[in-house]
């Protein structure tokens, strides 16, 4: 069942920068992409390293800490896709940023 829950404001979020969110006690790392919003699981799969502090660049993010990098869509890898990280569905509705849990 989907169940979304507000968790920013749209005009928060900075185009390309992260934000990082707490929810359920998981860090989620939301993104603004030509005022598309994308939400993905902060940690990386690497060794835990915050996305959300990431530089993100035409729809990927790149771990501050050792470069790996994640599509925001799909949340794989474009080097190695067996490695991806939880993504989440996003609607946005006015100016609340809502995300499926
Ligand atoms: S912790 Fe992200 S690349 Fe190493």
């Amino acid at each position: 069942m989907v169940k979304f829950v507000s968790i920013a404001k749209f005009d928060e979020l900075e185009s390309g920068k992260g934000k990082i969110i707490k929810l359920n006690g998981k860090e989620i790392a939301l993104f603004k992409v030509s005022d598309k919003i994308f939400a993905i699981d902060n940690e990386c799969k690497h060794q835990g390293g915050p996305l959300g502090e990431g530089i993100c660049n035409e729809g990927i993010v790149t771990c501050p800490w050792h470069q790996w990098r994640y599509d925001l869509k799909t949340g794989l890898c474009p080097e190695n896709p067996q490695i991806k990280v939880k993504t989440y569905e996003v609607s946005v509705d006015g100016n609340d940023i809502n995300i499926d849990i």
